[in-house]
């Protein structure tokens, strides 16, 4: 096995793709671009999830990439020995294209050839899907192993609780997996203990994704049009392995953020010291993302909160001074500057908002002890109620996490189940409805949507044109099937005039009833034909470039409506602030 960097394997990676013919394409951003049904990019697959439906990719049908992904689910499982709220993932793509026996084949090749990472067969056991009325066992994936080398005795069948993958969100591609394992040397903990039980002898280390299906709203599988292969490789995880190391904080990647907040800490706790490391790393990248956001009570800004004020939380209980937080984000940016540049570019933004949200954060904490002080002294019993829990938190943005630890200090208790419930509850009341949130996400392009998303790129262009100032940016897009929202970089409020102004400029490339013409070309020759768009891709990268006559010319994946005279009316309902120096637009098509 090769004991290799963080820089080496993602190297490795790309090199062994690309020679079996994939286009290796750039990480997409963290942030979702028009899909409501998740906050953050989760998978590799995940941006990609238009071309495994079928859509044409620019890069073909073989590509491969390192996405950055955030999953906040197991927040609370931080601090053991592998879970991390961000990671790298190394994946590649078959969008009907190769499928199960060229995959096999070159996951057996990348983990065992002395040219990647040279593990031994006998260390590797896979998991295969074991069959159900959705879809038929896996005997084939099983007798391609074998074929590969590997032993009988290391096959396992498991249900779809196991391996079954997707899709992203709630509708979408998704099929059977297949997936590969690490035998450590750790003893069996039990005569059934194999690659479904998490004592640690088995370590995960790949994800080959069989994507054949896709799950409607109502909970079937449908076939797809083409068989994808979708694979997933945590790179944290794998540096791990092949480090020798017992925990992922070990390895390259967190060994100097580890250590910076050591030295500036006056208490040593390996699982706060932990927690603080992952938080940092995944706000860093969250601030620091092309569509980057800052601290909010809504949506991706509210998780970028939750994790700083939780780093800050068991920053107290190491006892680090206010301004630790920045030394450390700053180590975590020095750590990827090559690899993410958009870090360096944002630092100056990434740390002013963790100091920002430090001194929020601690005039919360003020004012919230007072309340909880008053609380405790009308306390009647040992349980502090839900209710008074969330009331706090609403009212104070005070943390449960904070009042349970306050509470445990006067001998009282939480009920946090009843918390739980009242911000459901609350929640319930105050988004315009959960199910909404989950329409028009990537995998459901419904009329309406691929409409507003079209009249998107119109609106984009006539703001740059009625501001006339180079700096309106789009900052972020989300579509639901009633209206659309955009996002973009200006310092003041709109007069009623330039709304006007703009409607005008949508609505007359409407009238004028032009194509939407989409061609590919490479970024470079995009940027130079005076297409706007994010602009993250790599030199050279191929990408689809939507041109609506002279309204509109912008990088974007699609899908768009085929003439502008489809849309119909458009119109401003809101123009507002959402954020320091960022205006928000809601706007509709009758
Ligand atoms: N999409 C698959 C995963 O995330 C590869 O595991």
């Amino acid at each position: 096995m090769k004991n290799i960097d963080s820089y080496t394997l993602r190297n490795m990676w790309t090199k062994f793709y690309s020679e079996k013919g994939h286009t290796v394409i750039s990480s997409a951003s963290l942030i979702p671009e028009n899909d409501p049904t998740v906050l953050f990019t989760t998978a590799g697959m995940h941006p990609l999830v238009p071309y495994l439906l079928g859509a044409k990719h620019p890069g073909g049908t073989r590509l491969a990439d390192v996405q950055k992904c955030v999953r906040t689910g197991d927040i609370d499982e931080v601090g053991d020995a592998s879970h991390c709220t961000f990671f790298e993932m190394l994946g590649n793509w078959s969008l009907g294209d190769y499928f199960k026996k060229e995959q096999i084949a070159w996951s057996y090749e990348f983990l065992t050839s002395p040219e990647y990472l040279d593990i031994d067969p006998d260390r590797l056991a896979v998991t295969v899907f074991a069959g159900d009325e959705d879809c038929p066992r896996d005997e084939e994936s099983a007798k391609l192993w074998m074929e590969c080398g590997i032993k009988k005795e290391h096959i396992f069948y498991l249900p779809k609780s196991n391996n079954w993958w997707g899709p992203a969100g709630i509708t979408g591609p998704c099929g059977p997996d297949s997936e590969m394992f690490f035998i450590s040397d750790v003893k069996d903990c039990s005569d059934s203990c194999g690659p479904d039980c998490d004592c640690g002898k088995y370590l995960e280390i790949w994800n080959d994704v069989f994507m054949q299906y896709n799950k409607t709203a109502d909970g079937k599988f449908e076939p797809l049009k083409q068989k994808n292969v979708d694979t997933g490789m945590g790179l944290e995880r794998t540096l791990c392995i092949l480090q020798g190391k017992k925990s992922v904080y070990d390895t390259d990647i967190f060994v100097p953020i580890m250590a910076k907040i050591r030295s500036l800490a006056a208490v040593s706790d390996i699982k706060a010291e932990r927690i603080i490391a992952d938080h940092i790393r995944t706000s860093v990248f969250i601030i620091g993302d092309e569509r980057g956001v800052t601290c909010s009570n809504v949506d991706q800004g509210y998780i970028l909160r939750r994790l700083l004020r939780r780093a800050i939380r068991f920053g107290r209980q190491l006892e680090l001074a206010s301004g630790a937080l920045v030394e450390i984000a700053k180590t975590v940016i020095d750590i990827y500057k090559d690899v993410y540049p958009e870090l360096v570019a944002a630092s100056t933004k990434i740390l002013d908002e963790i100091s920002a949200e430090e001194e929020r954060f601690e005039k919360t904490l003020a004012t919230g002890i007072k309340e909880f002080e008053k609380l405790v002294f009308y306390q009647k019993g040992d349980t502090i109620s839900g209710k008074a829990a969330f009331r706090l938190y609403e009212t104070y943005g005070f943390p449960v996490e904070m009042t349970v630890e306050l509470a445990r200090e006067k001998g009282l208790k939480v009920d946090t189940d009843g918390f739980h419930e009242a911000y459901r509850e609350h929640q319930q009341k105050s988004h315009t409805g959960a199910e909404q949130k989950f329409k028009g996400g990537l995998a459901d392009h419904t009329e309406t949507i691929t409409k507003l998303h079209t009249a998107t790129h119109l609106l984009h262009t006539a703001l740059k044109r009625v501001l006339n100032d180079p700096d309106v940016n789009q900052k972020g897009s989300n579509i639901t099937e009633e209206r659309l929202r955009f996002d973009f970089t200006f310092g003041r409020a709109l007069t009623e005039e330039e709304i006007a102004a703009v409607e005008a400029k949508v609505n007359e490339a409407i009238a004028a009833d032009v194509p939407v013409v989409c061609e590919e070309m490479t970024v470079d020759e995009a940027r130079k034909q005076g297409a706007i768009g994010l602009f993250a891709s790599k030199y050279g990268e191929r990408v689809k470039v939507y041109t609506m006559g002279t309204y509109s010319k912008e990088i974007c994946g699609g899908p768009h409506a085929s003439r502008t005279g489809d849309l119909g009316k458009f119109r401003i309902i809101k123009e507002q602030s959402s954020g320091a120096g960022v205006r928000r637009i809601k706007a509709v098509l009758e």
